[in-house]
């Protein structure tokens, strides 16, 4: 296993487009640890394979209190959302220091396929559902601070160049 750089906004490459995976295959597995890996280390509860330079369909997500429930979602789409919204504080690896609060349906019901290649569906509520769509989003090139105001992304945007001038 091997710790992935990790890239922080407004980096251009978050705003790729990831592929979906044809083949669940060795490769992919080897992205899932990798991506596993890096994300425990951060730490953080979710990863999504566009936030590591890697334009495909997979995400890693372990919102659990004891740190041992990795879930893989390959090519993963929300096959319903509930009606029914919530408000809830957003961070992001790639955005370090910087929260928020997001409105997203506060339910949702996902189609991914696990590390085996198998198709599987969840259904998520409270910190699980608001971790996959937020990096679901991801896999679509958008980051979390795009739902907020203009005013507040230039600052965060400002705040970022400072972060990394002093790096
Ligand atoms: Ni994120």
């Amino acid at each position: 296993m091997a710790l992935l750089h990790i890239l922080t906004y407004p980096d251009k490459r978050l705003h790729k487009v990831a592929k979906p995976v044809e083949v669940v295959d060795d490769r992919i597995r080897k992205l899932v640890a990798d991506m596993a890996e890096t994300m425990y280390a951060a730490p953080g509860v979710g990863l999504a394979a566009t936030q590591v330079d890697a334009h495909e369909r997979v995400i890693v997500i372990d919102v659990s209190d004891t740190h041992d429930q990795l879930q893989a979602f390959i090519n993963p789409e929300i096959i319903w959302s509930s009606d029914e919204k919530q408000d809830h504080e957003e961070g992001c690896l790639s955005v370090p220091g910087i929260y928020d609060f997001v409105e997203r349906p506060e339910k949702v019901r996902v189609r991914a396929q696990n590390e085996k290649g198998e198709t599987f569906e969840i259904d998520c509520e409270g910190l699980l559902a608001v971790c996959i769509q937020h990096e679901m989003d991801h896999l679509m090139g958008r980051v979390f601070v795009e739902y907020l105001s203009s005013l507040k992304q230039t600052r965060i945007r400002g705040k970022m160049k400072k972060l990394e001038k002093a790096l």
